[in-house]
């Protein structure tokens, strides 16, 4: 792990820091020299942005197409880097050929067990943390459970059976729930922290497999400021469950990307910061994934856009620009974790 962030100055950082990570595309990794350079400098930690998702590895029952994935992984293996796991079980990742099945036969276990076996199977001491159940959370649904395929087919202990399911076949791995909306002060982000942690005190109590959570952090710059009142006490609930937490797909939306590009990436950087002070001052946070190195290959350039948003202009909210280059928020997230103070340490290597 030191090497991949070696050269950075780690003498002013709190605490040995978190493990610095991005989601990425073996494909992309290997059509674009620039970008493997990035992941190599910055990452310790990978995560498939979509090769291991299940529509991408089982898109037809007897349709196995573990190219990517295990693309990835070697690659990973042959620069010493971590693999996160994502995601066994996302409604939205689910393939429609699975979907028919868990709705034909609900309550029918086996399509997960074999699932699972097969994928942890193949991915076992290649993974170190699997996002085991993926968005799990609803703060409309009267339980604060989201009325996925899963759900559905067999009720709400299908988290807890899908924890066991994924300890039976990676007893060394990490297991996760990761899930999205717990940043902002706003009514549904306060009902979604709440169902969430509703739903973690559940498993603990009934002794489910759950080693850590993963708060996704998709940071918003039209949902206001990030505040301490609100963040920390989540982070501490979750700690004091016994849990790790992961951030595992920071990335900023910007609010109409308007304006020079340095005052925008001057305020996604501040952003970026003023999450990071209170996130990293909880000592069960121990790692930081950005979801994407480059703006070049954000989902965030999929999103619907603000109405009196700029159209043809690139989003900008991960660490490096559309060019490769790195951006205020790049130095941001670096000093966060290791203490590193500027420019000349990326120029230097
Ligand atoms: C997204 C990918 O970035 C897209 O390329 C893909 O089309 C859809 O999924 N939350 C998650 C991620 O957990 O898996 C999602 O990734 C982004 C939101």
């Amino acid at each position: 792990m030191s090497d991949a962030r070696g050269g950075m100055d780690a003498t002013k950082s709190r605490r040995p820091g978190p493990y610095l990570g991005a989601a990425v595309r073996i494909d992309q990794i290997e059509a674009d020299a620039r970008l493997a350079e990035a992941v190599l400098r910055d990452c310790a930690s990978l995560t498939p942005e979509i090769d291991m998702k299940w529509d991408a590895l089982q898109p037809g029952p007897g349709d196995w197409r573990t190219g990517p994935a295990d693309g990835l992984v070697a690659f990973a293996r042959r620069h010493g880097l971590e693999v996160r796991g994502h995601t066994l079980l996302w409604d939205q990742s689910t393939p429609a050929w699975a979907k028919a099945r868990l709705e034909r036969a609900p309550g029918d276990w086996k399509i997960v067990a074999d699932y699972f076996q097969a994928v942890l199977g193949r991915y076992g001491d290649a993974v170190s943390e699997w996002d085991v159940v993926n968005e799990p959370i609803d703060s409309e649904a009267p339980d604060g459970l989201r009325a996925t395929v899963f759900q559905k087919a067999y009720g709400p202990t299908y988290i807890e059976r899908a924890l066991h399911e994924a300890r039976a076949h990676a007893p060394n791995a990490r297991l996760v729930l990761n899930d999205y909306g717990f940043d902002y002060d706003n009514p549904v982000e306060h009902q979604r922290r709440a169902a969430f942690l509703r739903l973690l005190e559940q498993l603990k109590t009934s002794g489910a497999p759950l080693d850590g959570v993963g708060v996704q952090a998709h940071l918003d710059l039209s949902k206001g400021p990030l505040k301490r009142e609100i963040l920390a006490p989540f982070f501490t609930r979750i700690a004091d469950l016994g849990l790790s937490i992961a951030i595992t797909e920071l990335d900023v939306k910007e609010d109409g990307r308007r304006g020079g590009v340095a005052e925008r990436d001057r305020k996604v950087a501040d952003h970026v910061q003023a999450y990071l002070d209170i996130a990293l001052d909880q000592p069960s946070v121990t790692g930081l994934t950005t979801w994407g190195l480059s703006d070049r290959h954000s989902w965030l350039q999929k999103q619907p856009l603000h109405p009196s948003a700029n159209p043809t202009g690139m989003n900008r909210g991960l660490p490096y620009d559309g060019a490769l280059e790195p951006k205020p928020v790049y130095w941001t997230i670096q000093q966060a974790v290791s203490g590193a103070k500027g420019p000349s340490t990326l120029t230097s290597r």
